[in-house]
């Protein structure tokens, strides 16, 4: 298994992204963009950035009330969106966004936020890309991480070997070993990574400290 480091990028204006995303550019393949509509969660980010130029893989995590909009938004840039289960009033509209992400033959993944229950979306699993078990409470960089997360890793590492496996929020250096031992094998960071004044090394100090915990497993 492959552990991917991923930083976040939430920012609140395009030129602030297309610094960080240069930033990143040299030493990662793929960087999370996060979208907050000031509704889903208590924050807003910028959202022009339909025509960013950049060869990362990008993802959008999407912390909003209305994901189809953004899903054809970010259509023709996207490789994943990550929906919110929480952003669905029922299961048929969560059935028919994860469909219409599929249909743009873009990646789908689905974020779980710390008081949903992963038994919510065990039935899902097997028709996604990725989950992605929320360690804070969406909405701000620099919080805490919430150690319940690495339960709930673990759950869905024994539900499902192969699916990806991320975690988002508050991670920090210390936390890779046990994070990839509950079974994550894609770790985002946000100020552990794109705040450091050494991008690079923030990522070459995370990419080892994983190697290591899956040598010694
Ligand atoms: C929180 C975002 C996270 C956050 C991560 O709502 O989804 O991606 O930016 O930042 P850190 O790693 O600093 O908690």
């Amino acid at each position: 298994m492959k552990i991917e480091i991923v930083p976040s990028i939430l920012v609140k204006d395009k030129d602030d992204a297309i610094d960080t995303i240069r930033a990143v550019e040299p030493f990662v393949n793929r960087a999370q963009v996060d979208i907050m509509d000031g509704l889903f969660v208590n924050n807003r980010t910028n959202d022009d950035l339909a025509r960013i130029k950049t060869k990362l893989k990008l993802e959008f995590h999407l912390m909003v009330e209305d994901p189809i909009k953004y899903i054809k938004k970010y259509k023709n840039i996207a490789w994943m969106i990550i929906l919110h289960f929480e952003s669905f009033e029922t299961e048929e509209e969560l059935a028919k966004a994860i469909a219409l992400v599929k249909k743009y033959k873009i990646k789908i993944g689905l974020a779980i936020n710390p008081t949903t229950g992963v038994y919510r979306i065990q039935e899902m699993i097997k028709d996604l890309d990725l989950v992605l078990i929320m360690s804070v409470r969406p909405g701000f960089g620099g919080q805490n991480f919430i150690p319940t997360a690495m339960g709930r890793i673990s759950t869905v590492r024994a539900l499902n070997p192969k699916v990806d496996v991320e975690v988002d929020g508050g991670v920090r250096l210390a936390l890779v070993p046990d994070l990839v031992r509950a079974g994550c094998n894609v770790i985002v960071a946000g100020k552990a990574v794109t705040h450091q004044h050494d991008v690079g090394a923030a990522v070459k100090r995370f990419k080892e400290s994983a190697k290591k915990a899956l040598e010694d497993w």
